[in-house]
């Protein structure tokens, strides 16, 4: 049976019970995040803790550890034997930051979003990012979230890579490419591929930190660029566009497009992946439409598009034979 993303679940909300559920959801992730605060996960490590060394160990009351604790395993974080309490099998790596799995980066993004989303009333009004959005100009910014895209996608990455056939193809440039997690995944299926990851400075400095860990990863070159302000330099057999586009408008995406046509060899594509919406309303999946919601809060012209149009841009861009690369997660789109 195909797996189902735990998104699909969510309910519409038709009755007073459902909008109960849906305005309590908070709830749930509010009591992970301060597990998060207080490293609760980190701590409890591989160990059984009873509620009172807990407390003492993260300083913090014992009521307040026992409450928390018991909604955490409620919620399958962690398993609790006779009032003792260990970690579950995901709170043991993924929220550990003393295990090789830690995706420590990703949920540190995830801690910021809160204060973002508390401001979601004021942006809807003034249809600006809260807080005058990502400061991108910020080095240290840039590097930690680069380093959350990592987290974020190491996984999927190599998953994703064995759907796109680039057999043939020498040379891939992936702009906005961040940390190289998805090229690392290409290049490690396609041998005769060399990688050029496209991105600002502070993104390419943790490219370079994961690829020097990666067997594909000296098969990686790296391009400083700001493809809004410039043209994208040298010539490319296939251009890979990953969760790029829902950061920018349609004028400022069919643009890029363009860009992105001029750097391909002739008989060369381009591959898009992002969050796309699929049915004809445009409503779903639920995910995509909430992403929307993200990018009010943090850029100035981002959102999630429909495939539709997005493949309208692309035909603007010049961009012919285009196609929907199924796979089990999202869809990819390609043009040539
Ligand atoms: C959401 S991240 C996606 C990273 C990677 N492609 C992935 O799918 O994991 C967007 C990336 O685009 C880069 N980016 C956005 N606007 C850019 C611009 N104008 N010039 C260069 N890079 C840009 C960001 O620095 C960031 O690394």
């Amino acid at each position: 049976m195909k797996k189902q993303s735990p998104w699909m679940e969510i309910p519409e909300v038709r009755t007073f019970e459902h909008l109960r559920a849906a305005v309590n959801g908070y709830t749930y992730s509010r009591v992970i995040l301060t597990a998060l605060d207080l490293d609760l996960f980190s701590v409890i490590g591989e160990k059984t803790w009873t509620i009172r060394r807990l407390a003492r160990t993260v300083d913090a009351s014992e009521r307040g550890i026992d409450i928390l604790c018991r909604n955490l395993a409620s919620l399958g974080l962690l398993d609790s034997q006779n009032g003792r309490y260990k970690n579950s099998p995901l709170g043991a790596t993924a929220l550990n930051r003393k295990n090789p799995e830690y995706r420590g980066a990703y949920l540190s993004l995830l801690q910021q979003h809160w204060d973002a989303w508390s401001g979601l009333t004021n942006s809807v009004r003034s249809g600006t990012p809260h807080d005058d959005g990502e400061p991108i100009h910020q080095e240290e910014y840039r590097r930690a979230f680069t380093w959350a895209m990592h987290h974020r996608s190491r996984d999927i990455a190599p998953r994703i890579a064995k759907h796109i056939d680039l057999r043939g193809s020498t040379t891939l440039l992936d702009v906005g490419g961040g940390p190289g997690t998805y090229t690392l995944a290409m290049l490690a299926r396609w041998p005769k591929l060399h990688g050029t990851i496209g991105d600002r400075p502070a993104a390419l400095q943790v490219a370079r930190a994961v690829a020097r860990k990666h067997p594909a990863g000296k098969r990686l070159s790296y391009l400083p660029l700001d493809f809004m302000a410039e043209d994208i330099s040298g010539s490319y057999d296939v251009i890979f566009l990953s969760n790029v586009i829902h950061i920018y408008g349609p004028d400022e995406n069919i643009e890029l497009l363009k860009k992105i046509k001029a750097a391909l060899n002739p008989g060369g594509r381009i591959i898009i992946q992002d969050f796309f919406l699929w049915d004809k309303k445009g409503l779903r999946p639920i995910e995509t439409n909430l992403f929307a919601i993200t990018m009010l809060l943090y850029t100035d012209t981002g959102n999630t598009y429909t495939a539709q149009e997005v493949k309208k841009w692309m035909t603007k861009a010049g961009f012919r034979a285009l196609t929907i690369i199924q796979m089990p997660d999202e869809p990819l789109l390609e043009g040539r």
